[in-house]
């Protein structure tokens, strides 16, 4: 049996009446990539506050690399690693010093060969000697995580590490997590309100809105929860909501842009209905969608993960992006 990672008790935040994190529980065994998925504002930059102590729990418990973070929280810095969605790097510091200077703010003695060998792992080396600011995004990235990993932590915590990148970067990243995750055994825990990436890249997810934990399993757990499909539709000329609504099977209809959306019990059966009641010469595409984890955050909270203020933007952008990049 693998140790515990990370271990969590009632895990509570409080800001005067605002509860940020409300009573999460989690048990994150060594070795895994774990995901924490929800909408801007549901808590998830609370927990990794909490979790890494930079700021103090309210109420519950934790323990993380087998110490507490409350009783012990300088055996647990030692022992993490930290990404954040903010830039951390020094522009005007080539690679190699902005390795330099997190050795001196850690105070490590022996990281020399340690960070020759992540810049070889992170096909760094050819440009340690160039300043940060000549990198690509990517490259950025990259280094971000050297640093983190430099004292060989156990655990380490991204927040939202994707945000804001362009699909082939965000791709790039994925790989590099999974990569950093099984070459260096390390655990990961990353926030994210991006339902592929947490589909794509975590072994385990816990759905968060309003700081609390909606749902949590794997990413095929959690979809074969959610006993729906989707029929997309997209036709030329108008056609009323009310009449696709009407068609047996068919539990609810939405707008996707210029499509329409039926959320459906079985496709099999409504497909024929549907084509029975528009006329094949308006149908431009017809698209049938088995459950996504958006479906699963849909069915537990009655709201969609985009519809979310703040994060509607990014998320729009983002699939706008992955679709560009797929034509
Ligand atoms: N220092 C603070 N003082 C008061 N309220 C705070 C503080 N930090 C966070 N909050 C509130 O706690 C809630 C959770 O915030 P948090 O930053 O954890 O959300 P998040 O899931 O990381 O959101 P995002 O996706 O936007 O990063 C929000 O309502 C936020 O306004
Ligand atoms: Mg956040």
């Amino acid at each position: 049996m693998p140790e515990s990672a990370i271990v969590a008790e009632g895990l509570t935040k409080r800001y005067g009446s605002l509860t940020a994190v409300d009573h999460v529980t989690m048990n994150i065994p060594e070795g895994r990539v774990f995901g924490l998925l929800g909408p801007n504002g549901a808590g998830k930059t609370t927990i990794i506050k909490l979790l890494t102590g930079l700021t103090d729990l309210t109420e519950g418990e934790a323990t993380v690399a087998g110490f507490d973070v409350r009783r012990q929280p300088m055996q647990v810095k030692m022992r993490i690693g930290w990404v954040a969605a903010e830039v951390i790097l020094d522009d005007d510091f080539t690679a190699w010093e902005n390795l330099w200077l997190q050795a001196k703010l850690q105070r490590l003695p022996e990281w020399k060969p340690r960070a020759e060998a992540l810049l070889d792992y992170f096909d760094l080396g050819a440009r340690r000697r160039d300043k940060v600011k000549t990198f690509s995004t990517g490259m950025r990235k990259k280094l971000e995580i050297a640093l983190a990993l430099l004292h060989r932590p156990a655990v380490i915590f991204m927040d939202e590490p994707t945000i804001g990148l362009d699909p082939n970067t965000r791709r790039m990243l994925w790989q590099l997590i999974t990569g950093v995750n099984r070459e260096y055994g390390v655990t990961v825990l990353l926030t994210t309100h991006y339902i592929e990436e947490a589909d794509a890249l975590c072994d385990d997810i816990s759905i968060i809105d309003q700081g609390r934990f909606v749902a949590s399993g794997t990413p095929s757990e959690l979809k074969g929860r959610v006993k729906a499909e989707f029929i997309e539709i997209e036709t030329s000329a108008p056609v009323e909501d009310a009449r696709l609504a009407a068609l047996p099977g068919v539990s609810e209809v939405r707008s996707v842009g210029r499509s329409r959306s039926l959320r459906v019990t079985s496709a099999e059966e409504v497909l024929p209905r549907l084509l029975a009641a528009i006329p094949a010469d308006q149908i431009r595409r017809i698209n049938v969608e088995k459950p996504t984890l958006e479906s699963v955050f849909m069915d537990v909270t009655g709201h969609r993960i985009e519809e979310d203020a703040g994060g509607a933007h990014d998320f729009r952008k983002f699939y706008m992006n992955v679709r560009r990049a797929r034509q």
